[in-house]
């Protein structure tokens, strides 16, 4: 029996700041000073509070410790282990009035949360298979071995209204009834952990913090549906996920979790880790069980859909790291539970990975419904600097932008749909005033004609030439008549395109035309940016409230400044390459931008 624990978070994250090495340290420490039977270290999964890593929590007191350092572990167990005394100085503050002590749950960062699918993320080592059974591990799946039947299972996932949190919101329920119903000498069950979107980290944070949820939750979806193997698709890119689940694995299998005749009910199970090469088509359903095949990752016609044709040409349950990390707590805790959380067509929770201009960058798990408003500033905490919000992108490459305007509406599955985005896998991007939205609409272009597999003509070309045009407007070449043949393109490479890549990647376009053709607009009539982003349309010059420093000279990189000391400075615009060093570095404010 341990008097304290030091909860050291192990996630992506926190691990880039270190925390491995913070986690020894406390280890060294407590063995020199005898208290390594009083004291455990515990690394743990992501806590969501990205912002402020690395994390570390001591339990009892509940102390939540922000942007930890190795040389903070000496204080933290002299002063709060050994003397029983809070390092005050490290405690973490939401704002400048706030120095108590605070329950992560009391944080405003937590208050609106309701943790279903990150139930155990920063909770549990995950590396630890007992940790995960005394949170009830296992208990979804040997209740559903020993008391329900296949049906009963797949009527439960049905009654709570889970709906596909990978993106196209695809009742879960129904999925499962599909594949359990599909005539196969073989079936198989999928996760797709692939996460391609910029800005997504749910499905690695999931993994990473909780592997075994997605095991668990992948053994009860094989027994329902009649599969006796699956897959685990994740990127290599996530190589803190990868290990985590392969140590998962191995634990299960010894416990008899996984493996032959699962705890002696006769039931067959085993599951294999795939690593994706990080191409965001491979994503994609078809794709990524092509890929799974051995065959390079491009998408295929459907129908036939996996759950009747899939992986090997044999009924397949794919579904999100997400959407299964739910399934053991509606096993256990029942259909009713679920869907008295949310909004009447989207129940539950769904996971966001806000980032952007936003200052609690991270992790957050919300009920359907809450509004775009709460999630910016309340759990948020606002936009940082003062600035004013200007939109959020949903659904990365295949979203769109929701305006200031539609900050109050419920977010779900359809209120998304209706304004234009969509849910996507969760990745939440906040801008401020200084971004411009032609320029994000490019930005996701880039990405989706770099990631276009190429194999049909619609996405392939008329990805490229929707870029050439957002090029040919932000370097000020474009003319009116490109936003009539712009949102034309969009049209027709939506419905032509082969598969969901396609079909949705004008979406970014037709979103920021609809709310911000004023932006458009600036761009193309005025030859200006609005949001002083776009370098062709910028342009710097020197006032009379020059001084004749020579500062800005100094510093310019290009040599474009000129001018004797105490005289008017002068920039040569066919040298500037418009990096704005100047304009800060002037202490008269003598230099503008327009
Ligand atoms: C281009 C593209 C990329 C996708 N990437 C992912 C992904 O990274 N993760 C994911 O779960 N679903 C992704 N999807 C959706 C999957 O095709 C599929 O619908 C989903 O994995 C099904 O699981 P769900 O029903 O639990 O959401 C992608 C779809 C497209 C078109
Ligand atoms: S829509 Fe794009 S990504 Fe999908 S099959 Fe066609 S070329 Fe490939
Ligand atoms: S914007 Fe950059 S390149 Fe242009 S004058 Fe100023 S410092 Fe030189």
């Amino acid at each position: 029996m341990f008097r304290s624990h030091i909860l050291v978070c192990g996630g992506t994250g926190c691990a880039s700041n270190n925390s491995k090495g913070i986690i020894a340290k406390f280890e060294q420490l407590l063995k020199e000073k005898n208290l390594e039977k009083d004291v455990q270290t515990i690394m743990t999964g992501c806590f969501g509070l990205c912002a402020v890593g690395p994390v570390v929590i001591v339990y009892p007191e509940g102390a939540f410790y922000s942007n930890v350092k190795v040389d903070d572990v000496d204080e933290i167990v002299n002063e709060h282990i050994i003397k029983g005394r809070l390092v005050t100085r490290l405690l973490h503050r939401e704002d400048d009035k706030n120095i108590a002590v605070k329950a992560l749950s009391d944080t405003n960062f937590y208050k609106k949360q309701t943790r279903v699918a990150l139930r155990n993320c920063g909770v549990i080592n995950p590396e630890n298979i007992d940790e995960y059974i005394a949170y009830d591990g296992y208990q979804a799946l040997i209740k559903c071995l020993t008391e329900l039947s296949k049906q009963e299972i797949v009527d439960i996932i049905k009654k709570s209204g889970l709906r596909g949190r990978g993106g196209g919101g695809f009742p879960t329920g129904l999925k499962w009834q599909f594949t359990k119903d599909a005539v196969g000498d073989e079936k198989y069950v999928c996760v797709n952990a692939d996460e391609g979107d910029p800005g997504a980290f749910m499905d690695r944070s999931v993994l990473e913090g909780d592997p075994h949820a997605v095991l668990e939750a992948m053994a009860i979806a094989g027994y329902a549906i009649g599969a006796n193997k699956g897959y685990i698709y994740v990127r290599a890119e996530y190589p803190i996920a990868v290990d985590r689940c392969k140590i998962a694995l191995e634990q299960a299998k010894e416990y008899g979790l996984l493996g032959k005749n699962i705890l002696g009910t006769g039931f067959d199970f085993d599951l294999e880790i795939r690593l994706g090469a990080g191409a965001f088509v491979c994503g994609e359903e078809t794709a990524l069980m092509t890929s799974i095949e051995g065959n390079r990752g491009e998408p295929r016609p459907r129908p036939p859909f996996p759950a009747i044709k899939g992986l090997f040409g044999k009924p397949t349950l794919l579904n999100n790291v997400e959407t299964y990390a739910n399934i053991p707590q509606i096993i256990l805790k029942g259909a009713e539970w679920f869907s008295s959380m949310g909004t009447e067509k989207s129940k539950g929770t769904k996971v966001f990975a806000l980032g952007g201009k936003i200052v609690n960058t991270g992790l957050v798990e919300i009920p359907m419904g809450t509004t775009l408003r709460e999630i910016i500033e309340d759990i948020g905490g606002g936009i940082p600097k003062g600035k004013k919000f200007k939109a959020a992108q949903t659904g990365g490459p295949s979203g769109g932008c929701i305006p200031a305007a539609h900050f109050d509406i419920p977010i779900d599955y359809d209120n998304l749909i209706a304004i234009g985005s969509m849910m996507g896998s969760g990745g939440m991007i906040v801008m401020d005033e200084d971004n411009c939205m032609v320029d994000i609409a490019k930005f996701f272009l880039e990405f989706t004609v770099e990631e276009s597999c190429g194999k049909c003509t619609p996405c392939r070309i008329g990805t490229r030439r929707l870029l050439e045009m957002l090029e040919k407007i932000t370097s000020g070449k474009g003319e009116m008549s490109d936003l009539d043949t712009m949102e034309k393109l969009c049209y027709y490479i939506k419905d032509n395109s082969l598969c969901g890549l396609g079909q949705t990647a004008p979406n970014p376009v037709l979103s920021t035309i609809r709310y911000f053709r004023d932006e458009y607009v600036a761009h193309i009539v005025d030859k200006k940016c609005p949001a002083h982003v776009c370098k062709s349309l910028l342009k710097y010059s020197i006032t009379d409230a020059c001084k004749g420093c020579t500062k800005c000279a100094r510093q310019c990189p290009v040599g474009a400044i000129t001018g004797k000391v105490k005289e008017l400075h002068v920039i040569d615009q066919n040298k500037c390459i418009k990096c704005g060093v100047c304009m800060d570095s002037c202490s008269f404010k003598a230099i503008v931008r327009e």
